[in-house]
């Protein structure tokens, strides 16, 4: 692997096989500058999150939590459910942020991006999500923002996005997430 490699852990909120925001890791992860190198980290086999089971962990989430440690940077793609995000990825985020002072999400940089077949872009998940992870000292980029509408015209059969403004928008906004993760590299546990 080029040692300029950034590995970049994605998180797809929705469960669904067939869910726009995987789809749209896919389509982003070739529309990244090259050196991002974009693996999913997934979901959607952790037991709920219960504090009692800490003592011997399921391996569900210490795999998780082994994923997380091991990504330099993270990218959240998310549904909107009901105004927030799936709780799938709250479970997520819940247990990767346990035991007390051993969360994995410590100082990691990261984007957010949120869609919807709606016109809101599912602003609502994605601002609930950048307050559970401002609380865990993760760096969020805060600008560009991206709420993404029309989730359900925004595919061919390939998976690549075909609105020539939004792919635009999602390739400059990849760029940003770029030059947002170099402020981040001399703290870069890889490096
Ligand atoms: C939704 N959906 C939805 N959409 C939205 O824009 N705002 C919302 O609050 C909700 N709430 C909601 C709740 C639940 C339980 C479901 C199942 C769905 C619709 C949602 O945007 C749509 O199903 C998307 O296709 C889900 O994303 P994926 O699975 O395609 O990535």
């Amino acid at each position: 692997m080029d040692p300029r490699s950034i590995r970049v852990g994605v998180l797809v909120g929705s469960l669904r096989k067939a869910a726009y925001s995987r789809r749209l890791a896919g389509a982003l992860a070739r529309l990244a500058p090259t050196r991002l190198q974009h693996a999913i980290i997934e979901i959607g086999a952790m037991p709920l999150y219960n504090q009692d089971d800490e003592a011997a962990a399921p391996a569900a989430w210490t795999a998780f939590r082994d994923e997380i440690k091991g990504a330099d940077a993270l990218l959240f793609i998310t549904p909107e459910y009901n105004r927030s995000i799936p709780s799938a990825l709250k479970n997520a985020i819940d247990v990767g942020s346990r035991p007390k002072g051993s969360s994995v999400w410590n100082g990691k940089p990261a984007a957010v991006i949120s869609l919807s077949p709606g016109v809101i872009g599912a602003f609502g998940a994605n601002h609930h999500l950048r307050q559970c992870l401002m609380c865990l000292n993760v760096a969020t980029m805060p600008a560009p923002e991206a709420y993404i509408g029309g989730a359900d015209k925004l595919f061919d059969a390939a998976d690549d996005v075909v609105v020539p403004a939004t792919r635009d928008f999602l390739s400059q906004f990849m760029q940003a997430f770029d030059r947002w993760i170099d402020r981040f590299v001399p703290a870069v546990p890889s490096r």
